[in-house]
C-alpha cells in the first residue's frame, strides 16, 4: 500500500475508533501496558515521550511515575481524536500530533530519558524508520520500550484483516504481524543502533460478553474502523458473520475468550 494512503487510513480510522477504543480494548491490552511500564522502570523527574499514545493509557501512567520529581511527559499520535481524549484525561501532559516515523517534525530539538511506543509500530508503513526516529529523540543512556502484537498464529482475531481486505482495494495493515514473528523486534531494535536489547513474549486474552461486543471491538474500535465505516449494511453483516466463524473455536458460553500474544522490546542508547 502507498505509505501516504496507509497514514490516512490510520489517522482517520483511529479518529473513528477513539470513542470506543478503551472500553473495547483496555482489558486485552492491560498485560502489554503493564509489561511496558515494568520494563521502563520510570523514575521521578524523568522526561518521557509516548509515541502513538492513542487515548493516553501509557501517557497517564508514565505521568504518575515521573511527576513527583518535576518530570515531563509528551504524547504524540496521528489521530486528532485520540489526542483530544488523551489531553482531556491528562492535562498535565503535552500532546503533539506527529507521525511516529518523523518525530523531528513535531519535536525538533527535544530529547527524552525514555521513549515508549505501545502497540503503535504495526500501523506504521516503515517501522524501522520509526525506530530510528524514536532513537533520534533519546538522550545518551536513554531507554526505548516498545510493544507489538506477537505471532499471527497466536492471535485468534487475526482473520479480521483478510476478511476486511477482501472488500477494499488495498490491505489495511500490510505489515501488521511482521515485527511480532521470531526475533524480528530484537533485530529491528539493534538495527536502530540500540544496545542491551531484550524481548519477551506475553500472552493475553480478549474477553467479550457476546458476539456484538466481539464485532464492535474488531470493526468499530480498532484499525479497520475507516474501511468498516464505508461498508453498507449487507457488507457489515457479511464481515460479522465471517469474523464470528473465524473466532468460533474460542467461544465460551454466549461470549468469546480470544487468545493473543504481545512482544515487548526494551533497549538502551549508549
Ligand atoms: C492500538 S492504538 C495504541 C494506543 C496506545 N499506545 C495504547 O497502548 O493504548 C494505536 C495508535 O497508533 C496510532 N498510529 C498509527 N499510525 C501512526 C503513526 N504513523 N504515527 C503515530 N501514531 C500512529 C493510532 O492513531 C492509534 O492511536
Amino acid at each position: 500500500m502507498d505509505a501516504r494512503l496507509q497514514l490516512r487510513v490510520q489517522r482517520y480510522g483511529w479518529d473513528r475508533a477513539a470513542p470506543h477504543y478503551e472500553q473495547a480494548w483496555n482489558q486485552a491490552l492491560a498485560p502489554a501496558t503493564a509489561a511496558v511500564l515494568a520494563a521502563a522502570a520510570l523514575r521521578p523527574g524523568e522526561h518521557v515521550l509516548d509515541v502513538a499514545c492513542g487515548s493516553g493509557v501509557l501517557t497517564r501512567a508514565a505521568w504518575s511515575s515521573v511527576a513527583a520529581g518535576g518530570g515531563k511527559v509528551v504524547g504524540t499520535d496521528l489521530s486528532e481524536q485520540m489526542l483530544a481524549q488523551a489531553s482531556e484525561q491528562s492535562p498535565q501532559c503535552r500532546f503533539v500530533r506527529a507521525d511516529g516515523q518523523h518525530l523531528e517534525d513535531g519535536l525538533a530539538g527535544e530529547d527524552f530519558d525514555v521513549v515508549l511506543c505501545g502497540l503503535g509500530l504495526m500501523y506504521m508503513p516503515d517501522p524501522e524508520r520509526a525506530l530510528v526516529s524514536m532513537v533520534g529523540r533519546l538522550r545518551p543512556g536513554g531507554r526505548l520500550i516498545v510493544s507489538v502484537w506477537g505471532e499471527r498464529r497466536a492471535c485468534a482475531w487475526a482473520d479480521l484483516f483478510p476478511i476486511v481486505d477482501a472488500r477494499v482495494h488495498s490491505e489495511v495493515c500490510p505489515m501488521f504481524f511482521r515485527l511480532g514473528g521470531g526475533d524480528a523486534l530484537a533485530q529491528a531494535l539493534r538495527g536502530a543502533g540500540l544496545s542491551a536489547v531484550a524481548t519477551a513474549r506475553i500472552p493475553t486474552t480478549a474477553d467479550y460478553a457476546d458476539a456484538q461486543a466481539a464485532c464492535d471491538a474488531a470493526f468499530v474500535a480498532g484499525p479497520v474502523a475507516l474501511a468498516y465505516s464505508r461498508f453498507d449494511e449487507t457488507t457489515r453483516s457479511a464481515v460479522h458473520t465471517e469474523y464470528l466463524v473465524s473466532i468460533e473455536p474460542w467461544r465460551v458460553a454466549a461470549g468469546y475468550s480470544l487468545p493473543g500474544e504481545f512482544v515487548i522490546g526494551s533497549a538502551r542508547l549508549d
